[in-house]
């Protein structure tokens, strides 16, 4: 199929106004089989594997695994496929550019400078998500506006410029509240680590838990400056 921006926008269209569970419905359908779920087993992506499960959508669903997660968080794997009997595709970076960035930068580089932290993420997530997305045509997202300033100005549908494919974010306009209603309510399995000050989980070393009243991704690479802080999954250029 040709995408581009005015796929994204058509379908921005057609899409107005439809809960989560509907837009998952239609995107799965649109993009019949070449559509993938991104994980990071966080609140909002446990609330999206929960739709696609429970409507048993014929999306599949993976994590990046980078090799430096919390315990917690691959509980959450194990809980979350026993829970719903489906199965979350786990990739994992490249051995041996691992092994070279860190024999040669350091087991800790990211705390060392703005370019290593980058380097790592390239290696450790930019690049097992362009194999993970291989082949698609679409990926979704459990991006939420509130979660970042960055993410003010994203749409429910947008264009991926970098990887060349639509990007649905069906999670767009929920509040805090709204997900984790909606996660007590259904039971849903979460991060444990939700519950001890992090809003926002990501690698380890490079999350803490954060105060209250202080902005939700503050714990996310704390030491760099907030212009800074995404690790290139979500960079959008214009
Ligand atoms: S990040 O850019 O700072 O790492 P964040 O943790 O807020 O992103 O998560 C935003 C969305 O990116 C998640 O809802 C999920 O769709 C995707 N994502 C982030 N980390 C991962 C991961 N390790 N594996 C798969 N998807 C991820
Ligand atoms: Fe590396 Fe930290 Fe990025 Fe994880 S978040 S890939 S450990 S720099």
């Amino acid at each position: 199929m040709l995408m581009d921006k005015k796929t994204a926008d058509q379908l921005n269209e057609k899409l107005k106004g439809k809960s989560a569970a509907e837009i998952l419905k239609f995107v799965s359908e649109e993009f019949r089989q070449k559509i993938r779920f991104a994980s990071s087993m966080g609140v909002e992506d446990q609330v999206i594997t929960h739709l696609i499960a429970e409507n048993q959508l014929p999306v599949n669903v993976f994590t990046l695994d980078t090799g430096r997660m919390f315990p917690e968080t691959y509980e959450v794997i194990d809980k979350t496929q026993a829970r719903y009997n489906i199965k979350i595709f786990v990739y994992f970076p490249a051995d041996q550019e691992v092994e070279k960035m860190v024999n040669e930068k350091g087991i800790n580089l990211f705390y060392h400078s703005v370019e290593n932290r980058k380097l790592c993420c390239g290696i450790r997530k930019i690049k097992p998500l362009k194999r993970a997305l291989e082949g698609m045509d679409a990926w979704i997202t459990g991006l939420r506006r509130e979660q970042s300033p960055t993410r003010n100005d994203i749409q429910v549908v947008e264009w991926d410029e970098g990887n060349q494919l639509i990007k649905i974010n069906p999670l767009l306009d929920w509040s805090e509240k709204q997900t984790w209603d909606f996660v007590k309510e259904n039971k849903i399995p979460y991060n444990t680590l939700h519950d001890k000050g992090f809003p926002s989980i990501g690698c380890q070393p490079c999350t803490r838990a954060i105060m209250p009243g202080e902005d939700v991704r503050s714990g996310r690479w704390w030491w760099e400056n907030p212009e800074s802080k995404e690790c290139g999954l979500h960079i959008k250029k214009k």
